[in-house]
C-alpha cells in the first residue's frame, strides 16, 4: 500500500507533497517489469504523515517510510527475498498490452 494522500491545508505533512505519486508509479513499475505476483494500491493517510512517503506491506506488515524512487529496486529485491515473492506466470503474460 502506497499513501498517496494529499492535505488540503499546505502546513500539514502528507504523503503527496513528498512525491508519493512518483513513488507509487515507481513501485509500480517495478513490479510489473519484475512480474511479481504482488498488488500495488494506491491509498489514503495511514497515520505517519510526518515521516512518509508512507508504504506498507498489508496485510498488518512493516511500514517503510521515506522512501524514494530512487530505494525502489532495493527495497523489492528485499521483498522478494524476505516474502518468498514468486513471479507471475500466466498465460496472459504474453499477451500485448490492452490497445495495441
Ligand atoms: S498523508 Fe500519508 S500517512 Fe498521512
Amino acid at each position: 500500500m502506497v499513501c498517496i494522500n494529499r492535505r488540503l491545508r499546505s502546513d500539514l505533512a502528507s504523503c503527496a507533497a513528498r512525491n508519493s505519486g512518483d513513488l507509487a508509479e515507481a513501485i509500480e513499475d517495478e513490479v510489473r517489469r519484475r512480474g511479481l505476483a504482488v498488488r500495488v494500491e494506491r491509498t489514503v493517510c495511514m497515520g505517519r504523515c510526518d515521516f512518509g512517503p508512507t508504504v506498507r506491506i498489508a496485510p498488518g506488515g512493516a511500514f517503510h517510510l521515506g522512501m524514494t524512487p530512487a530505494d525502489v529496486p532495493g527495497f523489492l529485491d528485499r521483498l522478494e527475498t524476505d516474502l518468498d515473492l514468486k513471479k507471475e506466470f500466466n498465460e496472459f503474460n504474453n499477451l500485448p498490452p490492452p490497445g495495441s
